[in-house]
C-alpha cells in the first residue's frame, strides 16, 4: 500500500497535488512519500517482532539522503555495497554499528573505513577478499566482523540481470566449498565469524526461493557447529518483489513472518534482511512533462522531458512500470509509446500505453522510488532531476535538480 492516491481527477502524493510539486520543483522530478517509507519499513520490523533481528535497508535502491535519515530514524540498519553508501548512511544520521557491507570487489580503502566506523559486519564472497579484510584489519590493529556470502544455488525466477543465487553467478561462495572457507577464516588471525549471508536475487514473486535458500543455510550452520563455528546471525539479503503491474509478490509481512518461522528454535541467532525495492519502489514516482505528441508512421509517440539518463530500468530490462496522467482529462484516448528526448532508439519509458494526454500535461511514472535516480546518469548532457520528499501536507527538497556548469566542473581543456 502506499499514499499516491487520486482525489477528484489529481494525482496527489500524501496530501499533496503531484501538479503542484510540478509547478514548485519543474518536471522531471522524483517525488517520494514518506508515510508508504515508513510503513513498508514496519511492515518488515513487525512481521519479525517475536524474533531478535535486523533491518538493514539496501541502500543501492534509493540513496537519497532524505530517505535514508528517514529510516534511520526508525532505528533501522543499512545494506551498504560501497564507501560511499557508508558515507551516505552516515551523513544521514545512520548508526554504522548497524551497517553491512556486502559486494564483490571491496578495495582496501574501504575495508579500512569501514573499520574505522565500526560496522557490524564485512559479507564477504570469495577467499582473496577474507585474506585482503584480515590483512587490513591487522593493519589498523582491528578485529573485522565478517559473514560469508553463501551461494545457496536455488532458481529465483526473476530476470537473468537481477537473479544472484545460481551457480553461474559471479557472486558469493559455492554451497560445496562453504565449509574449507569457513575455517581457513577460522585460521586468519585479524577476522572473527560472525555471520552467513546470502542474497539470490530481486524482484521475487514467489516466497518458496527464500525459503529453500534459508533451510540450505540452516543446515550449512548446523554442520558448522559439529566443527565447533558458531554462526550469530543469519542475513537472507533482500529480494522480495513489488507489484509494478499485476504481479502478485507476497505482502512484507508473509515474507518477514516465513523468514522468522524457519528460525524458530534458534532464538540466540538474529535474522537479518536486506529489502531494497520493497521499501523504496512504490514510495515513489517520476513526474515527467508531455512536450509533444509526434505520429509516426506505424506509432504514436508522446515525448516526454524524462528520458532513459532518468530511469533506465524500461531502457535496460524492458521493465514496465505504470504510467498515469497527473490529471485526468476527458477525451479520446490513444496508444502512445512514451519516449525521452535522448538519441537512442532504447529511450523509452513505456510502450504501447493508452493514454489520453496532451502536449504540457503530467504523467506520474510509479513504482519509481527504487532504482530510480540512483541509476540516473548525465548522458547526451542531460541534467538529474529533482528529488522532493512529501511528508503529509509539507515537501523537502531532498536534492535539488542539477545544474549545466555542475556537469563540466570537474572537466578541462587542453591546448
Ligand atoms: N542485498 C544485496 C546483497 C543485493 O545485491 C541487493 C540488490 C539487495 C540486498 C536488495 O535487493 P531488493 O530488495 O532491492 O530486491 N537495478 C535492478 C535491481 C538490482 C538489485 C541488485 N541487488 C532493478 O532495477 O531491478
Amino acid at each position: 500500500m502506499d499514499f499516491f492516491n487520486y482525489r477528484d481527477n489529481c494525482l496527489f502524493a500524501e496530501d499533496i497535488p503531484l501538479a503542484s510539486i510540478a509547478e514548485e520543483y519543474g518536471t522531471p522530478c522524483y517525488v517520494y512519500s514518506r508515510a508508504t517509507l515508513e510503513r513498508h519499513w514496519h511492515a518488515f520490523d513487525s512481521a519479525v517482532n517475536n524474533h531478535k533481528h535486523l533491518i538493514c535497508y539496501a541502500v543501492k535502491a534509493n540513496s537519497n539522503l532524505g530517505v535514508l535519515s528517514v529510516l534511520a530514524k526508525l532505528g533501522s540498519g543499512f545494506d551498504i555495497v560501497s564507501g560511499g553508501e557508508l558515507s551516505r548512511v552516515i551523513a544521514a544520521g545512520g548508526d554504522p554499528s548497524k551497517v553491512v557491507f556486502s559486494g564483490v570487489g571491496k578495495t582496501p580503502e574501504e575495508i579500512a573505513f569501514a573499520l574505522e566506523h565500526g560496522i557490524k559486519c564485512f559479507n564477504v564472497e570469495s577467499i582473496p577478499e577474507l585474506e585482503r579484510i584480515d590483512k587490513v584489519a591487522k593493519s589498523v590493529g582491528k578485529k573485522a566482523p565478517i559473514s560469508l556470502r553463501i551461494n545457496p544455488n536455488v532458481d529465483a525466477k526473476t530476470h537473468p540481470y537481477i537473479s544472484t543465487g545460481l551457480k553461474a553467478n559471479k557472486f558469493g561462495i559455492a554451497h560445496e566449498d562453504a565449509l574449507a572457507t569457513y575455517k581457513k577464516a577460522q585460521s586468519l588471525s585479524h577476522l572473527e565469524i560472525k555471520g552467513m549471508d546470502c542474497h539470490i536475487g530481486s524482484q521475487l514473486t514467489e516466497i518458496s526461493p527464500f525459503v529453500d535458500a534459508l533451510n540450505k543455510l540452516l543446515s550449512l550452520i548446523d554442520e558448522l557447529a559439529e566443527s565447533g563455528i558458531v554462526i550469530e546471525h543469519l542475513d537472507v539479503g533482500g529480494g522480495l518483489g513489488v507489484v509494478y503491474d499485476d504481479e502478485k509478490p507476497p505482502h512484507p509481512n508473509e515474507y518477514a513472518a516465513a523468514m522468522a518461522e524457519c528460525m524458530k528454535g534458534r532464538e540466540h541467532m538474529t535474522l537479518i534482511l536486506e529489502p531494497g525495492r520493497a521499501i523504496a519502489a512504490n514510495a515513489g514516482v517520476l513526474i515527467t512533462k508531455v512536450e509533444f505528441l509526434k505520429q509516426g508512421e506505424e506509432k504514436n509517440f508522446a515525448i516526454v522531458d524524462a528520458a532513459m539518463n532518468d530511469l533506465l530500468r524500461p531502457a535496460l530490462y524492458s521493465a514496465w512500470q505504470k504510467i498515469e496522467p497527473v490529471i485526468v482529462r476527458e477525451g479520446k484516448s490513444n496508444i502512445f509509446d512514451v519516449v525521452g528526448p535522448v538519441c537512442e532508439t532504447g529511450d523509452f519509458i513505456g510502450k504501447d500505453r493508452e493514454l489520453t494526454i496532451a502536449p504540457n500535461d503530467l504523467l506520474a511514472v510509479r513504482s519509481a522510488g527504487a532504482y530510480g535516480f540512483v541509476m540516473a546518469s548525465n548522458y547526451n548532457t542531460r541534467c538529474r532531476p529533482a528529488e522532493v520528499m512529501v511528508d503529509g501536507e509539507k515537501t523537502v527538497l531532498v536534492r535539488a535538480r542539477e545544474t549545466i556548469p555542475q556537469l563540466f566542473d570537474n572537466e578541462y581543456t587542453v591546448d
